[in-house]
């Protein structure tokens, strides 16, 4: 089996498969069709099968046209039915991983897929999982139940893990730019997937082990959130001091070793940093091993927004405002700049405070037209208002949570009375900065 596939790797002809196409799948399938294969692209989401096979994108940086052309002439082929599974000689997984109720890790959408492909697998495949995960999940949580099939791992079929590392909404890095880390189950998967991947991305590193690769991804954004929350507590204590943090991080950053520049914020956002850390500690209390660094980030970057709301309350009373009655119009409901995407974005938990305060909401997200539904959150069911110089000056205050390169700061500081900015996306404006409150 391991030739066939090995030769259909080589030469192309081997059908690549995706199952979840969302903002990690849809890229993985354009980087595949790029390098020359020819795709199916699996999702439970009948929606989604469907727009994607009217030639329509839902996702910013992926263009309708590029769907069109390759669902028109083959290279792509969207299904909502799993049955067809074993078409695909290989199956890349990028469905969700979420946390549960308790902030547990909620595998059931890896365990779903797992089942469906275990039910159709034939000799000759490889799988590999890119959704984010703890260590152990390829091996403990997969291998058993695509062991019910009856085939044997590394002879009939093989499996592997490679974490996803897309940035969206990051023009400098597409997926097969990005080196790819993969670690097989056993030898012969982790050839065998290596093989594919050096085909659609710049770069492959193999690791020993599906463990390695899982805590690669889990290292990388644990990281991150450990970082960003050191900066957020600087920011609350410079804020005090009266010196701004974000001058402090440029000037630190002209350091050319051992500091890496990372920008404080209103909360986190989206659907890695502020859940995959979490990932890692509930291995972590299983195996009686605390990880206090990873609880105390996840601590101090869920503080965020009340800090945010502090700030602004305090800028309004300067103003002799209360925050009760006040017009308040939040700029950005996407978790970060430039993205569509509001998953965990903390702008909801900012309108929750200033709701609950008494503030008039509105908003405004050039890529959000309309206040999605969200889960836990009691939301106004609000458009995306126009910046105009009329709506901005009838406002007490104007709150950036994410800085959207598109927006013009001069024209929204020269017309707003108030501008509360937790992003530092005012930083070149000149004109009225006495308006500026950073929080
Ligand atoms: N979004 C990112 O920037 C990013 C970056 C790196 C890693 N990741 C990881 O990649 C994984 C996917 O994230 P995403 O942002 O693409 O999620 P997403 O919600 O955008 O897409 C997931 C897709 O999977 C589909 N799906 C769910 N269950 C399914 C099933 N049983 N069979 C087939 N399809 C199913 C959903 O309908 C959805 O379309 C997660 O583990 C995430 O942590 C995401």
């Amino acid at each position: 089996m391991t030739r066939e596939l090995e030769r259909a790797i080589a030469d192309k002809s081997a059908k690549v498969g995706v199952i979840g196409l969302g903002y990690v799948g849809l890229p993985l399938i354009r980087a595949f069709i790029g390098a020359g294969f020819r795709t199916m692209g699996f999702d439970v989401d009948q929606a989604k099968v469907d727009r994607l096979m009217a030639g329509q994108s839902y996702i910013g940086h992926i263009p309708s046209e590029w769907i069109a052309e390759c669902v028109g002439d083959g290279r792509f082929e969207p299904t909502a039915d799993m049955s067809r599974l074993a078409e695909a000689d290989v199956l890349l997984i990028c469905v969700p991983t979420p946390l549960s109720e308790s902030r547990d890790p909620d595998l059931c959408y890896v365990e779903d897929t797992t089942r469906s492909i275990a039910r159709t697998l034939r000799p000759g495949q490889l799988v590999a999982l890119e959704s984010t995960t703890y260590p152990g999940t390829t091996r403990d949580v997969m291998l058993p139940i695509l062991a019910e099939s009856g085939l044997t791992v590394g002879e009939d079929y093989f499996l592997a893990y490679s974490p996803e590392r897309e940035d969206p909404g990051n023009p400098d890095f597409s997926a097969e730019g990005i080196p790819k880390v993969v670690g097989g189950i056993d030898p012969e998967s982790c050839r065998l997937a290596e093989m594919l991947y050096r085909h659609a991305v710049v770069k492959v590193v193999t690791v020993s082990s599906c463990e390695v690769a899982e805590t690669c991804k889990i290292l990388e954004n644990t990281y991150r959130s450990i970082n960003i929350a050191m900066v957020n507590e600087l920011k609350v204590l410079m804020d005090r001091l009266g010196i701004d943090v974000w001058e402090v991080i440029d000037a630190a950053k002209t350091k050319p070793f051992g500091f890496q520049a990372f920008y404080p914020g209103p909360g986190l956002g989206g659907h890695c940093i502020p859940i995959d850390p979490f990932y890692l500690s509930w291995v972590a209390r299983k195996s009686g091993t605390p990880t206090r660094f990873i609880e105390l980030a996840g601590e101090i970057n869920t503080a965020m927004p009340r800090h945010v709301v502090r700030r602004l309350v305090e800028a309004l009373n300067d103003a002799g405002k209360p925050l009760r009655g006040s017009k308040v119009c939040v700029l950005g409901v996407a978790y970060k700049k430039d993205v569509d995407d509001p998953r965990e974005s903390p702008s909801f938990v900012l309108m929750d405070l200033l709701g609950a305060g008494g503030a008039e909401l509105s908003y405004h997200d050039p890529y959000i037209p309309k206040m999605p539904k969200v889960r836990n959150h009691d939301l106004p069911d609000l458009q995306s208002s126009e910046l105009t110089a009329e709506f901005l000056a009838g406002l007490d205050c104007l709150l950036i949570a994410t800085d959207h390169s598109s927006c013009d700061y001069d024209f929204i500081v020269r017309h707003a009375p108030l501008v509360v900015d937790t992003r530092n996306a005012t930083k070149n404006v000149v004109e009225g900065r006495e308006k500026i409150c950073k929080a």
